[in-house]
């Protein structure tokens, strides 16, 4: 059986955001607010229809190769207008979704919760109870306390502004009641928009509308502004971080953290504060992540020591690893099994070999380090002469003097030294010394003489 529909409304530009960036392309822990909707939809079952305008190519970009549909809204019209445009992509009958574009906490279960208690209601409304409803629109009941209508918080009165109750935005549909509804709403003097919540006046009249109360208010708010996008990334982010917490992650600090959804850590991992996981960071069993770190798309074996203030991109790290304090590690970056990357060393398509070490200020780039070597405090693989990058290989269990220049392309064979300061232009065969740096002369007494000659002995 086809998968039942959740239109999505996302054509509106969002204006409160004060941004040039469409609302609804806003990031949320690394997906966009939208993508967070959909993904909620389809894991709720549902296949999402989104109602596109401002910044439409943006917004399909946003989820190319994904099982979406798309309907356009010619123009921003209203939530009514929004959802009359997606009815062409919709079944005759049957019943459908709406979510907005713009609440991107709403968990499956609720979605799922709502459709249960639909029946064969012309439409069901999520509401929630809150001191004070702000911007959003209010339940209004009859003497019996039936649902009658919703009001626009900025076109009620005091006494509906009182009303706690208001209107969450997601709703179920029959779908050929909404197809005969939708065309009878006139728009709203206002902002000459024609308001979906319309219809719920109509069915309150019909007996047809059902209304469910949700009690958690800070899964279906909406982001309207940048304070409640901030407020929002909050909530999403303590919700992924129990979920590690609970799978056996150590967090010095939970609430300081950021990782973003598809970052998978094993157990036993221990986390300090101000870290950040992005991406598809995937972090093995035992490893420390000291304060401060960022890690974009990197692969972290078992029991690697990450200190402080370092920062990984692409990178990998085998087991038992070291890195940093104050380490950069680049695209390609591969630090092997039991190796060592020190304070301001900087990596980048660089492989350093199971247990060799680079453990002071130097930068590798292009290179290949083999087991066992050791690269002094302060060596430059010098891999670009201004027009196109060169490799340096360096054997295993070779020796690199402190402040060296290696320029590549240059080989260090395995078990060679190379003196400190050299400047290393020509390959250094295996166990061979290489000095390349100008040779050292002492003048006795010189510099007492030189300070006689200025008067200050
Ligand atoms: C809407 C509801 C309000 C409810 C609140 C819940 C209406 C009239 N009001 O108000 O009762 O409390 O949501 O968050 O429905 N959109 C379109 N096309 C348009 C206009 C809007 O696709 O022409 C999309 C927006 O991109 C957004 C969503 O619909 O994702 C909601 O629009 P928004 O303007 O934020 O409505 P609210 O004022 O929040
Ligand atoms: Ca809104």
């Amino acid at each position: 059986m086809q998968a039942d529909f959740a239109v999505i409304l996302a054509a509106g530009r969002g204006t409160r955001m004060k941004s040039k960036l469409a609302k609804v392309l806003h990031p949320l822990l690394g997906r966009p607010m939208v993508a967070h909707v959909a993904a909620s939809a389809r894991r709720a079952g549902l296949r999402p229809v989104l109602v596109v305008n401002h910044q439409e190519d943006a917004v399909r970009e946003a989820f190319a190769g994904d099982d979406v549909l798309f309907a356009r809204q010619e123009q921003t019209r209203g939530t009514g207008d929004a959802v009359a445009s997606a009815l062409t992509a919709l079944p005759d009958s049957g019943t459908v979704v709406v979510m907005a574009g713009d609440a991107p906490l709403l968990r499956a279960e609720t979605i799922a919760a709502l459709r249960a208690a639909h029946g064969d209601a012309a439409v069901t409304v999520l509401t929630a109870q809150l001191d004070d409803g702000a911007h959003y629109g209010r339940l209004e009941r009859d003497a019996q306390g039936n649902p009658w209508r919703i009001v626009e918080a900025k076109e009620a009165s005091t006494a509906q502004l009182a009303i706690g109750e208001i209107n969450t935005g997601l709703y179920c549909f029959d779908i050929a009641w909404l197809r005969a509804a939708l065309p009878t709403l006139k728009p709203h003097a206002h902002k000459d928009e024609i308001y979906l919540t319309d219809v719920v006046e109509l069915a309150a009249a019909e007996g047809k509308c059902r209304v469910q109360v949700h009690s958690e208010f800070s899964e279906v708010q909406g982001i309207n502004d940048r304070y409640e996008l901030a407020l929002a990334r909050e909530v999403l982010q303590a919700r992924v971080s129990e979920q590690h917490a609970r799978n056996g992650v150590d967090f010095e600090q939970i609430s300081s953290v950021v990782i973003e959804p598809d970052v998978v850590i094993a157990a036993d991992v221990q986390i300090g504060p101000g870290v950040i996981l992005r991406g598809r960071t995937t972090i093995a069993e035992g490893v420390r992540i000291g304060s401060h770190c960022e890690l974009i798309d990197a692969t972290v074996g078992e029991d690697v020591d990450i200190h402080s203030f370092s920062t990984l991109e692409s990178a990998t790290v085998e087991r038992g690893g070291s890195i940093g304090p104050y380490a950069r590690l680049r695209p390609d970056a591969l630090v092997c099994e039991g190796a060592r990357v020190g304070n301001f060393v900087e990596m980048k398509k660089s492989r350093l070999g199971p247990g060799a070490k680079a453990n002071h200020l130097t930068y590798l780039g292009d290179a290949t380090v083999g087991a066992g070597a050791n690269i002094g405090a302060g060596t430059i693989t010098c891999n670009y002469d201004g027009f196109s990058k060169s490799q340096t290989e360096i054997g295993a269990g070779a020796f690199v003097g402190s402040n060296s220049a290696l320029v590549a392309p240059v080989t260090v064979g395995e078990g060679a030294i190379v003196g400190a300061g050299s400047v290393i232009t020509k390959n250094v065969p295996s166990d061979a010394v290489s000095i390349a740096r100008g040779t050292q002369s002492n003048i006795d007494g010189a510099a007492e003489r030189f300070r006689s000659r200025k008067g200050k002995s």
